[in-house]
């Protein structure tokens, strides 16, 4: 595991956790930022409140829609952060900025985007497609074959069978089995997963 000294965008519970990962790589956090200027002091550090370009940088915040606002306003190296309990195959792939948390198992075959959260202990089976900015919740299980579109949020211990393909900036509620496709931009809830209302998550 190579280690990486990073900075984090983002002084919240998120970021806590992001920390304790570049830890266990070895690395060392360059720095928090945070637009909050009440947020003076984290973990013992001093908050920046202006972002000068300080790279290499993970993104730690959990809302998907700002995640992807504030990386479209930055043009720096992105980090990545994968804790070394997690393992991933060598035939998967990880986008920059992107967050793989204790536990998980990535399969073979996977593509993950960038600016993605892959929560405690979630497994994401073989020639699954993760789009950017998707985070997928702690425990959840993603299938074979499953495809996820930009910005969606699989809440926790959710499943979803093989080769379901859910759309963009959609919610799945967490505990769902989803039996079949969502269409974008949908919050669907339960088991078997049904389709709850229409949503607009970005901002
Ligand atoms: C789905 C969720 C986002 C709530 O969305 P919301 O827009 O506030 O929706 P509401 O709370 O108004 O719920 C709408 C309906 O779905 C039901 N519902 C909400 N979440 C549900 C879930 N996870 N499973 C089953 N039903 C659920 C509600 O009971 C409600 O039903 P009703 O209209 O019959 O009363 C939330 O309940 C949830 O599951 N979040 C995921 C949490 C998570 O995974 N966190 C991990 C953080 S790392």
């Amino acid at each position: 595991m190579e280690a990486t000294n990073m900075y984090l965008y983002g002084a919240s519970g998120h970021a806590k956790v992001i920390y304790d990962i570049i830890d266990a790589m070895g690395g060392k956090i360059l720095g928090f930022i945070d637009d909050d200027k009440n947020i003076i002091e984290f973990k013992g550090e001093k908050v920046i409140h202006l972002h000068t370009n300080q790279a290499p940088l993970i993104i730690s915040i959990g809302n998907n829609s700002i995640r992807k606002k504030i990386a479209e306003s930055l043009s720096v190296e992105f980090g990545t952060a994968i804790h070394p309990s997690a393992i991933i195959s060598n035939f998967s792939t990880i986008g920059c900025g992107t967050v793989i948390m204790q536990g998980c198992i990535i399969q073979t075959d996977v593509i993950i985007g960038k600016h993605c959260i892959i929560n405690t202990g979630a497994s994401i089976d073989h020639e699954c497609h993760i789009d950017d900015y998707v985070h997928v919740s702690p425990h959840a299980t993603l299938c074979g074959n499953v495809h996820v579109g930009e910005g969606t949020w699989i809440g926790a211990g959710s499943t979803i069978i093989q080769g379901v393909k859910i759309g963009k900036w959609c919610i799945i509620g967490a505990g769902s089995v989803v039996t079949k496709d969502i269409p974008d931009g949908y919050l669907a809830v339960g088991n078997r997963c049904k389709l709850i209302k229409q949503i607009n998550q970005i901002l």
